[in-house]
């Protein structure tokens, strides 16, 4: 038997009433939560010369990246609209850095134009077109080189992002080239070191592999003459997706590997976590809509489905899924899937919960990360609301999407034009 849930408040505020005067599926973010995870950083990092800034993909929503600019908290973007956003937010340009293996020349005109505080550029391509945008504008680009350290970070294949396979920046050998030939381009400042070796992450000794390499090439171009006034160890911390079994790595010792590989390093450093300021910090809300008694298995449908959090059908991704009610249940094992069309919409597998009927409050844990920000209209599925709660109070930082909204832009008659 399961016993009287804790789960029925979140942050202060009454879930139950939450979900009857919003509706669901409701995405839930506490900002005390992430509060607490940026000051558990910020702590961390006491004394040292660094910033933080936001892996805005994780949680773009601009209710959240104001909360992290009240903190003090840069951006990591990887688009223009992410940049958008996060100047929307409040979040000054000086804090805002940019990432990504395919940014166009009008983004990074965009960027340059709002006196961004870096570029992590990740080809040589890539490098060559920053020097003609820059140019073109009449000013100067500070860049760092996202090294590829070909490190396995042990995360699932689909987010892991540090080996040599994978698509994301260029080997030490290729940046030491650039570096020697840096002069050619004398509208680009190449003075950083990038690198980010991949997504929940629970273990330290990846990290501490990737950041020796760095600061061995750091202190070889120190040495050479090019010297490096900024280091970003990127982001890739890990949170607990299921409890009793994921043990994330703390911050304070984190950093202690940041401190102790990059000892001696006097320029300033760049953090970008996503998941780990805002991962724990959310849920998802979800009604029962239908159990449905197989054959076999025991299905609960949800009214949230793999449009509103793709990861369990993307990466296979475990998600904590517990009742929001007070009631004493015996415990039975579920499939729980969405309504969505296809087989892949499931978001557990022979899941023991306590015995659900239709109209049962559940909430996703774990969701403010890559949770909203992954989700589309698939099945023609408006966008669910967000809220963000504050010791008992909440603002709708998104209203449920309309239809007419998700229709917008789409047009039913034929308006043939020619190229
Ligand atoms: N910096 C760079 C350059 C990145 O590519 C990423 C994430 C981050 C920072 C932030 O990583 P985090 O601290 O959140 O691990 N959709 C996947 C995760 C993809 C991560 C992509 N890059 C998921 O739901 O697990």
């Amino acid at each position: 038997m399961q016993p009287d849930t804790p789960h029925a408040t979140f942050d202060g505020l009454d879930l139950r009433a939450l979900a009857e005067r919003l509706g669901t599926p409701l995405y839930v973010y506490s900002a005390s939560a992430m509060r607490a995870q940026i000051a558990s950083l910020q702590s961390a990092l006491g004394g040292m010369n660094a910033l933080i800034c936001f892996a805005v993909k994780a949680n773009p929503n601009r209710g959240v990246l104001s909360l992290m600019n009240a903190q003090g908290v840069g951006a990591d973007i990887v688009s223009v609209g992410e940049l958008r956003r996060a100047l929307q937010a409040g979040i000054p340009a000086e804090r805002i850095v940019f990432s990504g293996v395919g940014k166009t020349d009008a983004e990074m005109t965009e960027a340059l134009d709002a006196g961004i505080l870096r570029f992590n550029v990740e080809s040589h391509d890539e490098l060559v077109a920053l020097q003609c945008a820059a140019l073109e504008r009449g000013v100067l680009a500070r860049a760092s080189v996202r090294i590829n350290p070909d490190v396995d970070a042990f995360t699932p294949a689909k987010i892991s992002t540090g080996k040599a396979e994978n698509k994301f920046g260029v080997s030490i050998h290729e940046a030491r080239r650039w570096f020697s030939a840096r002069h050619e381009l004398d509208h680009v400042e190449l003075d950083g070191l990038h690198v980010h070796i991949g997504s929940q992450i629970l273990e330290l000794g990846p990290f501490r592999e990737a950041f020796q390499r760095v600061a061995a090439f750091w202190k070889e171009l120190t040495a050479s003459g090019h010297p490096i006034a900024s280091i970003d160890v990127g982001g890739g911390l890990g949170v607990c997706y299921r409890e009793g079994h994921d043990q994330p790595v703390h911050a304070a010792d984190y950093v202690a590997v940041v401190r102790e590989a990059l000892a001696g390093f006097e320029g300033q450093l760049l953090f970008e976590p996503g998941r780990y300021l805002v991962g724990e910090a959310g849920v998802l809300l979800t009604r029962v809509i239908r159990v449905k008694h197989g054959d076999e298995r025991q299905f609960l449908v949800l009214d949230a489905a793999m449009n509103d959090l793709a990861r369990p059908s993307l990466y296979d991704a475990w998600h904590d899924i517990v009742p929001v009610t007070g009631e004493v249940r015996p415990m039975t094992s579920y499939d729980i899937v969405g309504p969505v069309c296809e087989t892949g919409d499931t978001f557990a597998r022979a899941r023991t919960l306590p015995a659900c009927s239709s109209g049962d409050l559940l909430m996703i844990r774990t969701a403010g990360a890559y949770g909203a920000s992954m989700a589309s209209t698939y099945n023609s599925r408006p966008l669910a609301a967000e809220v963000l709660v504050d010791a008992g109070r909440y603002a709708v930082v998104r209203q449920r999407q309309r239809f007419e909204d998700m229709v917008a832009g789409e047009t039913a008659a034929h308006h043939w034009e020619t190229a």
